[in-house]
């Protein structure tokens, strides 16, 4: 009778697991691009992981032992405990750490073969001497930088960039040291060169990102989950794994895409962000340059806004983080519906690095069921905030920093802003005259044209729908 090999038929079993959860994952990004798809792109991402790691646990390589699976449960619930806790403006630093674990489990498994193989006596054959070297080397780059990216975006280390005065010939050391590391690694096989590479590399993931800060920190971020992705792929190499070298070239290079879509959405280089602040010296203030911004900031209260507000006909909404940290999307969706009824033309001017993580801002206003149809890019809707009789700035700040476009001193100058300040009339709605995440003042709060709504966004928004509804 005919007879299956057991093995052969795993070893099948496995390829076509790996090919329908590549499959999903592609089916995943895809989703992942449009508000619409996004919830069903997620699903398709999880099903796929889900198939790819029972397929990796029971069909590739020995039994698998009660430590991965008690493992593997145990990193699920704390998962899920962190995904139902983090709060929607922490997500960018989790983010960040969840690379810091793919870049911290790449060095550990590249390790662990090299340690195998000379604890024998051996060494490992030249090609995955290399595979082995890139591995470990990405993986400590990726390590350093996030945590670092984590530490920034969470506040406890500054925000500010480090700009060493020779800091491109540090990074070309550090390059060279690496590479010469890699030769000797290549050659003997010996742990010292890996741990020297590894140090190295350690130390260039926090330059790198230290370079960088302020509102480029998007940049970074997307950057890192770029890194993230190729080390995975590496690791698939190291460990002949087809599903994780697929994997991680297409989070390698979406990551690689999206960093290089909000460079552009930034004005900023990308070998700026990806050699860390390359030609980010703080510009030096022109003669005649704008001064810091100083004066009276104009007041408006609620009911006076509300008047304004049913005067309009066309009105742009500019939400940003101050939005999301005080939950006030469907106080703002209120507001539009209302003003809406009453014959105003009401839409959603959204930066591209509004809030804090790509596409917040979408996000919130989808949750708040406002339709996708008054939700416009900046570059659409710039154009026509001179036809603007109110423009309401919610919870933003650099995003509509002035500066941005006329002070050369200025740290963000350079980034494409909304030019609310062309309006009639800017509202802009925050709780005191704090500088954005870039630190910065903002000139835009003593234009003449600009009234100040100062509160909380949720509380001050629901006191306009009030005023709106008594009037
Ligand atoms: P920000 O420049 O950070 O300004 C937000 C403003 O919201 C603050 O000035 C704050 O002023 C106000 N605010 C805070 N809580 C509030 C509340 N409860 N009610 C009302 N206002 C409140 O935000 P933005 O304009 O959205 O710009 C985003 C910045 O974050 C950019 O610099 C960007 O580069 C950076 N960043 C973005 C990302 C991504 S991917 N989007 C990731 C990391 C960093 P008060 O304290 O005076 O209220």
């Amino acid at each position: 009778m005919f007879q299956i090999d057991p093995h052969l038929l795993a070893n099948a079993l496995a390829i076509l697991a790996y090919l329908v959860a590549a499959v999903l994952f592609v089916l995943s990004l895809r989703g992942l691009s449009s508000q619409e798809t996004a919830r069903r792109g997620n699903l398709y991402g999880i099903i796929g992981m889900a198939i790819a790691i029972v397929a990796t646990i029971t069909l590739t390589g020995p039994d698998p032992s009660p430590l991965l699976i008690a493992s593997i449960g145990v990193g699920a619930a704390i998962g899920g405990v962190m995904a139902t806790r983090v709060g929607m403006t922490q997500m960018p630093e989790l983010v960040a750490l969840l690379h810091s674990f793919v870049g911290v489990a790449a060095v550990l498994v590249g390790y662990s073969l090299q340690l195998a193989a000379s604890k024998h006596g051996g060494r490992l054959p030249f090609k995955e001497l290399i595979e082995v070297y890139l591995d470990v080397v990405i993986g400590a780059i990726t390590l350093t930088g996030s945590v670092l990216a984590f530490l920034k975006l969470r506040g406890s280390v500054s925000g500010k960039p480090l700009l060493l005065p020779a800091r491109h010939w540090f990074n070309l050391t550090m390059f060279a040291a690496i590479l010469v590391f890699a030769v000797l690694y290549a050659r003997d096989g010996q742990t010292w060169a890996l741990a020297g590479g590894t140090a190295v590399a350690c130390v260039l993931g926090v330059h790198l990102v230290a370079g960088i800060g302020g509102a480029d920190m998007p940049v970074v971020v997307s950057m890192l989950n770029s890194y993230s992705g190729w080390t995975a792929s590496a690791a698939g190499f190291m460990l002949g794994n087809d599903l994780l070298i697929i994997t991680g070239a297409l989070v390698g290079s979406s990551g690689a895409i999206l960093s290089y879509i909000m460079c552009r959405a930034m004005n900023r280089s990308i070998w700026n962000v990806i050699f860390g602040g390359f030609g980010a010296d703080p510009p030096k203030a022109k003669a005649g340059a704008v001064a810091p911004p100083a004066g009276e900031v104009q007041d408006i209260d609620h009911a006076t806004l509300a008047g304004r507000l049913l005067e309009a006909k066309q009105v742009v909404i500019v939400p940003g983080y101050g939005m999301a940290v005080a939950r006030a999307q469907h106080a703002v969706r209120e507001l539009t519906d209302l003003l809406r009824k009453k014959g105003v033309n009401v839409r959603f001017a959204i930066h591209p690095v509004a809030g804090r993580l790509p596409g917040h801002m979408n996000v919130l206003l989808a949750e708040a069921s406002v339709p996708y149809d008054i939700v416009l890019e900046m570059d659409e809707i710039n154009g026509d905030l001179p036809d603007t009789d109110v423009a309401i700035v919610i919870g933003a700040n650099d995003i509509v920093n002035p500066g941005a476009e006329d002070d050369p001193s200025s740290p963000i100058y350079g980034m494409p802003v909304l030019q609310v300040w062309n309006a009639k009339l800017v509202v802009v709605n925050k709780r005191s005259r704090a500088a954005g995440y870039a630190g910065v003042d903002n000139p835009l709060f003593y234009k003449p044209v600009t009234r100040m709504l100062f509160g909380d966004a949720k509380d001050a928004i629901e006191k306009v729908v009030a005023a709106l509804r008594a009037s």
